[in-house]
């Protein structure tokens, strides 16, 4: 059967970044600002100090710091572009997919399909996904597909099997998340959490890719399970429901600790029995690159995973430094610590979250 192989990865990473101290100096003067005027009930302070210990969270990236810090606006400031400018979207996602083509050797012309995989789109249509294949000249279609934080990993599978399949031979998978702009900034419970990046994956036939490094995916396996722990209640019905005033709910929403609660079983569940059917045991990882949302989460997964404490290094955590990214976490973490593993190395992505949704790939990699 043919295989489908990950030839190369690119991660774009904005120049602005907020530290925990800046975020809850912020945050607290917003909290005295309103309490001033009467806030009722009053916003209790956030600590810098429950934000590392609850999170791992140290810092994140964002693609407007000014916007975010300001207490009288606490939202990026992104300009609207006009209808003949590449959408922000569009625009991360081409600086991470030519990063990409370029450890893949290859052409954007030798692309026959192009997704583009994230928890939120800038517009309706048309599809940022065709915009992108517009701007690099890559061939074929192109499409956007939506799965919240599992959508890079949704977004493989999809390609995977159409290489699989044989209706395409490489494919470009790029995860652009804006997430700052659909944090609520000014809610103690979850301002601190998300960042912005922009992944991108090349996929190619395996034996297109024989003369490279590659991953070879041997198996994807993807799940879904309804909740409302993740939500937000935005759409294109808003304006129908007369209710296009500031309102919580139209933002990222979630019940965190029962998030965290519901959401370790399934995926430590998933994780094995992905592992159990592909025939692979917990002593055949080298790696695991987990989606990246909360530091003890990571390591419950991975001890569950790997039936023992991981060694330094063996499940590498990124969101000290980016937050969480939604789809993009784990292929930031994937792209950035490949250190050390050659040929026969195995690994696994994997993401959850909102949906729910659970994603994992199961890679190895061949020398050329
Ligand atoms: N600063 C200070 N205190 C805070 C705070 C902040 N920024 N945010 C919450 N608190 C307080 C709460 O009010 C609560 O106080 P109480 O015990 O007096 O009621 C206490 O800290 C614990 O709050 P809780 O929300 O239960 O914290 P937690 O330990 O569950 O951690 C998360 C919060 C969000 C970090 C954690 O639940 C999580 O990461 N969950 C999984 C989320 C996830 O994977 N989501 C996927 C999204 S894509």
């Amino acid at each position: 059967m043919t295989r489908a192989a990950i030839t190369g990865t690119g991660v774009f990473t904005p120049r602005e970044s907020i530290t925990n101290d800046e975020l809850v100096a912020a945050f607290n003067a917003y909290a005295d600002r309103r309490n001033a005027e009467g806030a009722d009930p009053p916003v209790p302070h956030s600590s810098a100090e429950f934000i590392t210990k609850a999170s791992g969270i140290e810092r994140r990236y964002v693609l407007d710091k000014s916007g975010v810090l300001d207490p009288d606006r606490m939202y990026p400031k992104l300009p609207e572009r006009a209808d003949d400018q590449p959408s922000l979207m569009a625009e991360m996602a081409v600086d991470a997919a030519t990063a990409a083509l370029s450890q893949a050797g290859v052409g954007a012309s030798q692309i026959d399909a192009v997704i583009c995989a994230a928890s939120n789109h800038e517009r309706a249509y048309p599809a940022i996904a065709i915009e992108i294949q517009q701007l690099m000249g890559t061939q074929g279609f192109a499409f956007d597909m939506n799965v919240a934080c599992s959508s890079a990993t949704f977004g493989i599978q999809a390609a995977a099997d159409m290489i699989r399949a044989g209706s395409i031979r490489k494919a470009l998978i790029v995860n652009p998340e804006i997430c700052s702009a659909h944090l609520e900034w000014r809610d103690r419970d979850c301002h601190f959490i998300f960042g912005d990046v922009c992944t991108a994956v090349v996929l190619e036939r395996e034996e297109d890719a024989a003369q490279k490094p590659r991953w070879t995916i041997d198996s994807t396996r993807c799940a879904t399970q309804f909740s409302n722990n993740i939500r937000n209640n935005d759409g294109f019905l808003r304006r129908t429901r007369d209710a296009m005033e500031d309102r919580r709910d139209m933002q990222f929403v979630q019940e965190g600790r029962k998030v965290f609660k519901e959401v370790l079983p399934l995926v430590s569940n998933h994780i094995a029995s992905h592992m159990a059917d592909a025939g692979w045991q917990a002593d055949d990882l080298d790696r695991v690159w987990l989606h990246q949302a909360n530091k003890s989460m990571n390591d419950f997964i991975g001890r569950k995973v790997l039936g023992r404490e991981p060694e330094p290094g063996e499940q590498p955590n990124i969101l000290q430094d980016y937050a969480n990214t939604s789809s993009a976490g784990s292929i930031i973490a994937f792209s950035k610590y490949q250190d050390g593993l050659g040929d026969g190395a195995r690994g696994i992505i994997c993401s959850f979250g909102a949906g729910y949704s659970v994603g994992s790939v199961l890679v190895e990699r061949r020398a050329p």
